[in-house]
């Protein structure tokens, strides 16, 4: 397939009004449009044409049974595709346009083949400008996966989408990094008062709390047990799988140090916080190391973890080590992450320098 790259500036959108409506009636015809948001890129087709969903299926090798967000232009359009509730719309006027995907009964305006079979949906409004003229244009709701290939990182800037995606879709449109780098905050509606936590991000358990209760599903932090069912279909793949295994350190940076030394690994790579890069390349300096930012500046760690995992695939480690981060705020959205892209592989490491 022929794909088109259409390069857009978030600071200069009417520039590009007319390629994005052609991108939109692209879309309309039943083509794959992969589009920037504010979380990471996704890679859109028409929600409502069962087609199209296979296609992104098939675009990204997924299976058919893990379902789709339908991206709207604004909040009350969750109206023609979902049942919504007073909570919806709570949620909706505090953190809509943005990182927060809502599940709801789905409406049969939504085929089966977006849904994965689930008989709810998934809705999210997106607050990145270029994603909002996309979906405006579309005149309907837009279904969009990350736009990575099943079992990647999910891509937050075009050389990412391009690596994935060439040959694969009709369009690309560059609208350079996506500001956050992980995927949405996703919540069930459970009754009028409590949502589930089904995947962390931006829009923290804290802030949610302020409109509902708000239940942490126990696979966001840990293994499904045998047996036990997938509240959201994507929490049973193994996600984000870097090519080298991936190993958890818990410990201080000492305790990695002596860990790692003690290792019989050759070509080894290192995720460290800033403050740590200097005492990591002065004890272990035959290693590789990638910054992820300061330990307490979550939003740049978000920003930089899918682009190190991806930067680090292309150079055939033995081994690949990051340290725990904790479970809260936009913390748990990074826990989530890696401790998917490490198959839940923890190393305790505390008092090994000792
Ligand atoms: O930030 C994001 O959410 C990005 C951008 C493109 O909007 N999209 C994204 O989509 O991350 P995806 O398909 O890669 O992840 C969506 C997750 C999957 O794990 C899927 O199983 C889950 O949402 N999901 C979708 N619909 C669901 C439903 N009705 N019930 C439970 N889980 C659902
Ligand atoms: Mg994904």
């Amino acid at each position: 397939m022929n794909t088109e790259i259409i390069k857009v500036s978030p600071d200069n959108i009417s520039a590009s009004l007319s390629d994005i409506e052609r991108a939109a009636d692209i879309l309309k015809r039943g083509g794959l449009v992969v589009f920037p948001t504010e979380t990471v890129y996704g890679l859109g087709g028409d929600a409502t044409n069962p087609t199209s969903a296979e296609k992104i299926f098939a675009a990204k090798g997924r299976p058919k049974d893990n379902p789709l967000i339908i991206h709207i232009e604004k909040p009350s359009d969750a109206e023609i595709y979902a049942v919504t509730s007073p909570l919806y719309y709570r949620l909706a006027e505090k953190f809509m346009p943005g990182p927060l995907t809502v599940i709801m009964e789905s409406k049969d305006t939504i085929p089966y083949e977006t849904r994965g079979g689930l008989s709810t949906v998934a809705v999210r409004c997106p607050e990145n400008p270029i994603a909002r003229a996309f979906i405006a244009a579309a005149g309907v709701a837009v279904a969009a996966p990350s736009a990575n290939l099943s079992g990647s990182p999910s891509p937050t800037n075009a050389p990412h989408v391009i690596d994935d995606m060439y040959g694969r879709v009709n369009v690309i449109i560059d609208g350079g990094e996506c500001d956050f780098g992980l995927e949405s905050t996703i919540v069930k509606i459970e009754d009028d008062s409590t949502v589930t936590l089904l995947r962390p991000g931006r829009i923290t358990p804290d802030e949610l709390s302020l409109i509902c209760n708000v239940n942490v599903a126990s696979a966001v932090t840990s293994e499904l047990k045998a047996g036990e069912v997938a509240l959201s279909p994507g929490m049973k793949y193994r996600h984000y799988a870097p090519k080298a295994p991936l190993l958890l350190l818990d410990g201080t940076p000492s305790d990695a140090v002596e860990y790692i030394m003690a290792q019989e690994h050759e070509k080894i790579a290192v995720l460290t916080y800033s403050e740590d890069y200097q005492y990591f390349s002065k004890n272990l300096p035959h290693i590789t190391l990638y910054d992820m930012g300061s330990v307490n500046n979550e939003c740049v760690q978000a920003h930089e973890l899918f682009r190190i995992l991806r930067d680090a695939d292309k150079e055939k480690f033995d081994v690949i080590y990051a340290p725990l981060p904790r479970m809260e705020g936009i913390g748990l959205a990074l826990y989530n992450r890696l401790i998917r892209a490490a198959a839940h592989t923890i190393v305790n490491i505390r008092g090994y320098s000792k």
